[in-house]
């Protein structure tokens, strides 16, 4: 079977499975499947059922698809994902981002959590990624040999979305930062030094995920918005040694203001 036909076979047992097929789809970082029981109308859908799916090895990433409605808004939700760091395959999402695609999706939100590189976005801020850095990591359309693998990338996440974002934010009293992230395939965190480089390098924040899936999304004619939750300061920020349990512990925080904000979003814009 080929790509193309397995991703219509899995968009086919979603819509079958949920009985609609929205065009918004959402992707749930570490500690931010919390967004996922907001859900109206919820049906779940085990990754383990969907051909193509990841099978997510990570504590606090469920695999999980659920379809329903937020403030009206038809959507699909990724709780969980696959990283670079669990295989070294950086195209581990394109079978699920192409099933989405199949179903007619036509906006990815995805969110993260991320350190931050500057004491004034502290643990709990919230940050629109606006570009990303992403030259360290694999590109998943190595070994495409269409001309689409030729993405381009200067409005890589969308402008008009994004604005529309800012104002919400703004009307529902959140601060929302804007940055670069910059994409560490992890699973070791930063040492200190890879973080003054990242800050040389125009880096906002740093995480371990998010990019691969911006640029299969993009290829796949995907408009993209993108959020860090700041679950800490980067490396040698603090004194302190970071570690996962703090990302898990600190993620809900900026994750109920990224809630606030989706909620709002898609009560005002049914997509
Ligand atoms: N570095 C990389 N990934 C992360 C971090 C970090 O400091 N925090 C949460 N995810």
């Amino acid at each position: 079977m080929s790509p193309e036909e397995a991703a219509r076979r899995t968009a086919e047992t979603i819509a079958g499975k949920a009985g609609f097929a929205p065009r918004t789809a959402l992707i749930l970082g570490s500690g931010l499947s919390g967004l996922a029981d907001r859900i109206e109308g919820a049906v779940e859908i085990a990754y383990a059922d969907l051909e193509g799916f990841p099978r997510p090895s990570v504590s606090g990433h469920a695999g999980r698809l659920v379809l329903g409605r937020i403030g009206g808004t038809e959507v699909a939700v990724m709780a969980g994902r696959s990283h670079f760091y669990e295989h070294g395959r950086s195209d581990a999402m394109r079978p699920a981002l192409a099933a989405l695609a199949a179903l007619g999706v036509e906006t990815l939100f995805l969110t993260n959590a991320a350190g931050s590189l500057h004491e004034e976005m502290p643990p709990g801020s919230l940050m629109q990624i606006v570009d990303h850095i992403g030259f360290f990591g694999v590109n998943p359309l190595i070994g495409e040999t269409s001309d689409g693998r030729f993405v381009g990338m200067t409005e890589a996440y969308d402008r008009q979305l994004a604005m529309c974002l800012q104002g919400e934010a703004q009307a529902e009293g959140i601060e929302l930062h804007q940055g670069v992230y910059l994409w560490v395939t992890g699973p070791s965190f930063e040492t200190p030094a890879e973080i003054r480089a990242a800050h040389a390098l125009g880096a906002d924040a740093v995480g371990m995920s998010t990019v691969p899936e911006v640029i299969l999304a993009r290829y796949l004619g995907m408009k993209v918005a993108a959020f860090s939750v700041i679950t800490n300061l980067a490396a040698g920020m603090t004194g302190r040694e970071l570690s996962h349990d703090e990302t898990k512990e600190l993620a809900p925080q900026g994750g109920r203001k990224l809630e606030a904000l989706l909620a709002r979003h898609f009560a005002k814009v049914p997509a």
